[in-house]
């Protein structure tokens, strides 16, 4: 069903509000950022989906989360790649394993991708080895093939991952993103495509060479201040907050009032999407639980509620179905474009 919903922002491109965007695709029922995952939530009904972005060795953007690719592929299993494992530190943080910067697009595409949280969700489990790690221009493809073939416009959120220390070894992603989206006839202000990062810097440069929404990421605990809102309102067009910090938790790990977030960004013109809202227990607000098994679904839709009614903008969720449900509940009647 095509419905109307507001437009909003200070970008001039097509801000739909609220949406609902699948996290690293339906992350909650197929392996993350595999296009099986996207796909499942475009068949959803997601108003637009969220990709992370790596590079490769030669330069090609990648869709993974980490630069470190055990957690998600079957790379540690493959004797030919062995010599690849090393001890990295990426902004900050010493980590072992096989990077994502040390193998050509040819290596990569040898590895099949898997379920982060295998004890948690069993069911996306049951698909690891199907399908392997997408590029970017086969993502923006598929979504372009589904756009026409529902006929209508799904958008992309793209996360540009560890933007700084890809530029410190030589393959900065700003570079081929804006390659990669004129090849797909998408940079220009009615593209639904939005750019984020928790990184300002790379934030800034992006939006003076593209007319695309930009949008800053904040972490979980960040304080975020009125001068903090002016400085992102230089070059932003919204923020990505964590949900914490628009539905604060209380000692107990309940929540309760929204903060004056969403109202002290809208007053600025940025729009605010949230992340990430997931169904089961253990990432639940305590007292949205159902009973004490972590991996047992809890209300999620009770907190996509929550976070409609504090305003936000856009939920980023892993579980699309339950969120779309909410919101459709949620947002009074939706007329049929054309009716
Ligand atoms: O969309 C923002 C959200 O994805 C940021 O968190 O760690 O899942 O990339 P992360
Ligand atoms: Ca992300």
């Amino acid at each position: 069903m095509t419905v109307t919903r507001e437009v909003v922002g200070k970008a001039s491109s097509l801000v739909l509000t609220p949406a609902v965007v699948a996290h690293r695709g339906a992350s909650g029922h197929r392996p993350e950022h595999t296009l099986d995952a996207y796909r499942t939530a475009i068949r959803m009904g997601v108003d637009d989906i969220e990709l992370d972005l790596v590079s490769t060795r030669d330069g090609v953007l990648v869709a993974r989360h980490d630069l470190e690719l055990s957690a998600t592929t079957d790379v540690a299993r493959r004797p030919e790649l062995a010599h690849l494992r090393r001890t990295a530190v990426a902004d900050g943080v010493v980590q072992h394993g096989w990077f994502a910067e040390d193998l050509t697009l040819a290596q990569l595409k040898t590895l099949a991708a898997r379920e982060r949280m295998p004890g948690t969700r069993p069911g996306s489990a049951a698909y690891d080895g199907v399908e392997g790690v997408p590029t970017l221009d086969e993502v923006l493809a598929m979504v372009g093939a589904e756009s026409a073939r529902r006929g209508r416009a799904v958008g992309v959120m793209l996360e540009l991952k560890h933007a700084a220390h890809h530029d410190a070894v030589g393959l900065p992603l700003d570079v081929p993103l804006l390659c990669a989206l004129a090849r797909h006839g998408l940079d220009h202000p009615w593209a639904r495509v939005t750019l984020m990062a928790f990184e300002a810097p790379v934030l800034r440069r992006l939006a003076t060479r593209t007319r695309l929404p930009v949008v800053q990421l904040l972490e979980a605990g960040e304080s975020v201040t009125a001068d903090d809102l002016d400085r992102i309102d230089e070059y932003a067009d919204g923020i990505g907050p964590h949900t914490s910090l628009v539905l604060p938790r209380d000692r107990t790990g309940a929540i309760g009032a929204p903060s004056s977030l969403v109202g002290d960004a809208h007053r600025r013109g940025l729009t605010v999407h949230v992340w990430t809202v997931r169904g089961e227990n253990r990432f639940l607000p305590s007292n949205l639980r159902h009973g004490e098994t972590p991996d047992a679904p809890g209300d999620m839709a009770a907190m996509v509620r929550a976070l409609l009614d504090a305003g936000v903008d856009g939920v980023i969720t892993d579980h699309p179905e339950t969120a779309l449900a909410a919101v459709r509940e949620a947002v009074p009647p939706r007329r049929t474009l054309g009716s």
